[in-house]
C-alpha cells in the first residue's frame, strides 16, 4: 500500500469518521472548515490524492461523494505492506520499458507510463491474502485504475480471480472487484470466461465442493475491442460432417427461418468455459512459484485480443507466464513483480523458454 502523509491520514480518519457518524460523506466546505484549509481547492487537492493512492473513491461532479475505498476497509490487517516514500505523481516517460521485467510495485510502475500504450493485459492479481507472496498486499481498486489509464482505448484487461472460502462464505472479491472496475473505473465487462481446471488437487472436502473453476472477467476500455481473432479458439463439433435437420433459426429481426437440413461445420466457436490442464504443466523454475496459471492461458487471449504488433503487460508477472508466452507469439511484453525472487525466475524462464537475454539486475 503506498503511505501517506501525516495530513492526507488525518483528511482519510476524517472523512471515516464522518461518514461512519453521520451516514454520508462530508462536503468540501466541511472538510475546509474543520482542517481550517485556506480554500476549497486544498480540499479537492488532498482528495485528488488520496483518490489516486486509492485509498478513497469518488463521483464525479457529485457533492458529498467521496467514500473511503471498500478495499481499505477489508485489508486493515495488511501483514508486510509494499510502502514508497510519498512523492509528488511520478514524471510520465516518454517510452515504455519494452521487452523487460521489472521489479517493484505495478501501480507506481504504470502511473510513469503514457496513457493509452498498451494493447492488452493477461494478469492474475493477488486477492484475499490467499497466499504470501513474500508478504505483499495490494490495492485491486488503485491497479484497476491504472489498468484502465495505460490500456488503448478498444484494449483488453483478462484477469485470473476466485474468491476465498471462510467459514462457509465467498469472499466476494471477484464480483466486488468487476463491479468496482466497471461502475466506478469505467471499463465494460466484454465477458466472463470460467477456466475450469483439470488435475485441481483431489483434496476430499468433507463439508464442501472442491472447487475446480476460476473466473477471468474480461474488461473492454472503450466501445468495442480494437482487435478480434477468435480462429486458434475454435474445437471440433461433435457432430461435424453430418447432415441434420435444424430446428428453425430466429433471427434478431424475429423473422423465424423454417426447419431445415443442414452439415454441421466440423470446426465450432469456443463457448465461454475454456478447459486448462494444471497437472504437469510447465517446468520445475515455473513451479517455484506457489500460484502460476497455466501456460495455454495467455497464448489464447493474446492471439484473440492482441494486434500482430501489440504490445502485452502482465504487472502481476510472477513466473513470467504471460510474457514468454507474448514473446514466442511476437509480441513485445512488459512484466512487473514486486517480489526480486519471483523477477528472478520469469528473467530466467524468458532466457530459456524464448532465448531473450535479460538484463541482470539482481
Ligand atoms: C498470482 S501471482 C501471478 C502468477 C503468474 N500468473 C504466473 O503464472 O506465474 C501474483 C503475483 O503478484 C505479485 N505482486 C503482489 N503485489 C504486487 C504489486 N503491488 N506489484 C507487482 N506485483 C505484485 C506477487 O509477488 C505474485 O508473484
Amino acid at each position: 500500500m503506498v503511505t501517506l502523509t501525516p495530513k492526507q491520514k488525518k483528511v482519510l480518519d476524517f472523512v471515516k469518521e464522518y461518514s461512519a457518524k453521520k451516514e454520508f460523506a462530508p462536503s468540501h466546505e466541511e472538510i475546509k472548515r474543520h482542517f481550517r484549509l485556506r480554500s476549497v481547492a486544498t480540499v479537492h487537492e488532498h482528495l485528488e490524492t488520496l483518490e489516486r493512492k486509492g485509498y478513497v473513491i469518488r463521483e464525479k461532479n457529485q457533492p458529498r461523494s467521496v467514500e473511503v475505498s471498500p478495499f481499505i476497509l477489508q485489508t486493515s490487517n495488511v501483514v508486510r505492506a509494499a510502502t514508497f516514500i510519498d512523492v509528488a505523481p511520478p514524471r510520465i516517460v516518454k517510452k515504455l520499458p519494452l521487452n523487460q521485467i521489472i521489479c517493484g510495485d505495478s501501480i507506481e510502475i504504470m502511473r510513469s507510463w503514457p496513457s493509452s500504450s498498451i494493447d492488452i493485459v493477461v494478469t492474475s492479481p493477488p486477492y484475499d491474502k490467499i497466499r504470501d507472496y513474500k508478504g505483499f498486499a495490494l490495492n485491486l481498486s488503485a491497479a484497476g485504475q491504472e489498468i484502465y489509464r495505460v490500456l488503448k482505448n478498444g484494449g483488453i484487461a483478462a484477469m485470473v480471480i476466485q474468491d476465498q472460502t471462510k467459514e462457509f462464505g465467498k469472499s466476494l472479491t471477484s464480483f466486488r472487484t468487476i463491479l468496482d472496475w466497471c461502475d466506478r473505473i469505467g471499463f465494460k465487462l466484454f465477458e466472463t470466461v470460467i477456466y475450469r481446471k483439470y488435475g485441481a488437487e483431489g483434496a476430499w472436502w468433507n463439508k464442501r465442493f472442491r472447487v475446480d473453476h476460476e473466473y477471468i472477467p474480461v474488461f473492454l476500455k472503450g466501445g468495442r475491442p480494437q482487435y478480434f481473432n477468435k480462429e486458434h479458439l475454435k474445437i471440433p463439433s461433435k457432430h461435424g460432417g453430418k447432415t441434420m435437420t435444424g430446428g428453425g433459426t430466429r433471427l434478431t429481426n424475429g423473422v423465424r427461418i423454417a426447419t431445415r437440413a443442414i452439415t454441421i461445420n466440423p470446426m465450432k466457436c469456443r463457448g465461454t468455459i475454456w478447459e486448462y490442464m494444471t497437472a504437469g504443466d510447465g517446468s520445475r523454475l515455473k513451479h517455484q512459484h506457489p500460484a502460476t496459471f497455466p501456460n495455454q492461458l495467455p497464448y489464447d487471449f493474446i492471439q484473440c485480443f492482441c494486434p500482430k504488433e501489440g504490445i502485452v503487460l502482465d504487472p502481476f508477472v510472477g513466473s513470467g507466464t504471460t510474457t514468454v508466452a507474448a514473446k514466442n507469439l511476437d509480441r513485445s511484453y512488459i512484466g512487473i513483480d514486486i517480489a526480486p525472487e519471483y523477477c528472478n525466475i520469469a528473467r530466467k524462464r524468458m532466457e530459456i523458454e524464448c532465448n531473450e537475454k535479460q538484463q541482470k539486475m539482481f
